[in-house]
């Protein structure tokens, strides 16, 4: 009797572990630029970027600037000064890496996981 219920029992919280998790995952919202800043921002401001493509759960082509304080700056996607802080940042990251992160300024810069 006992052992059969205990079988239920972890079937049960199993099932309701699994559901509770595709909830979750489903429910993380989406992090989509829906509009693009016009303005021009400062590349020494700009640690990291990333880009958004229409189309995977966003409506608009856009790259996401991501400053030394975590702020996330929507810009257009294509254009001259975009790209420009996009290399500045490539650069940023080789140079990080050859010198193994010692420079402060590259402590923002380390790779994730
Ligand atoms: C987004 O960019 C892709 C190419 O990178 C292009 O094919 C697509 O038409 C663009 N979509 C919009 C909404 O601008």
């Amino acid at each position: 009797m006992a052992p059969s219920g205990d079988a239920k029992l972890l079937f049960c919280i199993f099932f309701i572990s699994c559901c509770c998790l595709t909830v979750t995952l489903a429910e993380v919202p989406v992090d989509c630029c829906l509009s693009v800043a016009k303005q021009q921002v400062l590349k020494h401001a700009i640690m990291d970027y990333r880009r958004q493509v229409a189309g995977q759960g966003c409506s608009l082509n856009a790259t996401i600037l991501v400053t030394r304080r975590q702020m996330q700056l929507c810009v257009p996607a294509n254009e001259q000064w975009v790209e420009k802080i996009v290399e500045h940042v490539e650069k940023l990251r080789e140079h990080c890496r050859k010198n193994k992160y010692k420079n402060p300024r590259c402590s923002k810069m380390m790779p994730r996981n």
